[in-house]
């Protein structure tokens, strides 16, 4: 087996394009990873994520341990075989979930005790037993337990939550028990102090991980705000190791962001918007609830090469949409993740000729410009 590995083919400006390498097989960057919570893409056969472009799938720790737990996953032969996606996939460590969903958590240096959103059940998750659940999962990419605060936020509790995630990284990097292909990455904290987030990656470059996320970001600020991070941020970070951004975002969020170097994206926009009546296409969002599409016979849009954007019409997915029918939920969110897909994609392909720049005004003339 080949260990965990990144190359970076082509430059343009701050922006790469490159290839991961894991256990489960390559993955083109920059990348957008489908969510896959649950151990499901929403709606979505696996079989159909893959031929949207998709080469990783995320995974959350926080929800796989309460419900089937990572034993039985386990026991079922692993989180692969256990949702049949034999490609890469990225399990977050369950940081971010436990602040956002369990009920009564009590952080301290040991971890998070917490009760279950599902049956208020009693939970610890520690550094040791979050990096014990992602082995026992048997993901690729394993995420260190960290502690992300909303913003705004004052500067003490953005520092001391940044400080206990880097006791916490050490902490992961000596519990991860991964084999070859495998790999743990590091979470740089630090919420919307440039210093803070300056000494997050710093400290976190010199315990040598094999990737680099920046989390902490799209839970509340402005886009300025968030690229201004990445501006100061993102230098720090080694060039030869992926950079991944979490829980981002919209298409321009992304075009922005891998401008600035960033090579992995995940986020619940295609997915979840897909499943409440939202568009993602060339020609910018649609809300198929609207009535306006309710005669329409063109379909998202003639020339992609997803069926469920090229073969059902705009009056047709009104119609699903109102009547709640389940195949609403799947047919847009599999032409949300083609897109998000596309988009990645051409900017790869941009990036490999020179014309970043040329692709994302292009792109963004699209989306000004409407079907007209
Ligand atoms: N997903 C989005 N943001 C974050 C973050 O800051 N930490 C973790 N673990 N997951 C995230």
């Amino acid at each position: 087996m080949t260990g965990f590995s990144f190359t970076v083919h082509a430059t343009d400006g701050t922006a790469r394009a490159g290839t991961i390498r894991t256990a489960h097989g390559e993955v083109a960057t920059p990348a957008f990873m489908a969510v896959g919570t649950a151990a499901t893409v929403k709606a979505m056969q696996m079989r159909d994520v893959r031929e949207t472009g998709t080469d990783v799938v995320l995974g959350n720790t926080y929800h796989l341990m309460l419900r089937p737990t990572a034993e039985r996953v386990a026991e079922m032969g692993g989180l692969h075989k256990f949702m049949n996606w034999p490609h890469t996939i990225l399990t977050d460590s369950g940081g971010f979930q436990v602040m956002s969903l369990a009920k009564l958590r009590k952080v301290t240096e040991e971890g998070v005790a917490f009760q279950s959103h599902i049956d208020g059940s009693k939970h610890m998750l520690t550094p040791e037993r979050s990096m014990e659940i992602q082995s026992v999962l048997g993901s690729d990419i394993h995420m260190q337990f960290d502690e992300c605060v909303e913003l705004p936020n004052t500067r003490e509790e953005i520092d001391r939550a940044m400080r206990l995630s880097l006791r916490w990284a050490e902490r992961s990097k000596s519990a991860f028990r991964g084999g070859p292909g495998q790999a743990p990455f590091a979470i740089v904290q630090g919420g919307d102090q440039i210093d803070l987030r300056q000494a997050s990656a710093r400290e976190l470059v010199a315990m040598d991980f094999p990737g680099y996320a920046v989390g902490g970001l799209a839970v509340g600020e402005p886009q300025e705000v968030m690229l201004r991070v990445l501006d100061e941020t993102v230098p720090v970070l080694p060039a030869a190791k992926p950079r991944y951004l979490m829980g981002v975002g919209t298409p321009d969020d992304l075009l922005q962001s891998l401008s600035r170097g960033i090579d992995m994206f995940d986020c619940v926009m295609p997915t979840r918007a897909g499943r409440h009546g939202q568009a993602y296409t060339r020609f910018g969002r649609l809300n198929l609830k609207n009535a306006r599409h309710a005669t329409d016979p063109a379909p998202l849009d003639p020339e992609s090469r997803c069926p469920a954007a090229r073969d059902y019409s705009r009056a047709y997915l009104h119609h699903l949409v109102r009547s709640e029918e389940i195949l609403g939920m799947t047919l847009l969110t599999w032409a949300n993740l083609a897109y998000y897909q596309d988009l990645m994609a051409g900017a790869r392909a941009a990036i490999g000729a020179g014309k970043l720049g040329d692709y994302i005004a292009e792109t963004k003339a699209g989306w000004a410009r409407g079907e007209e």
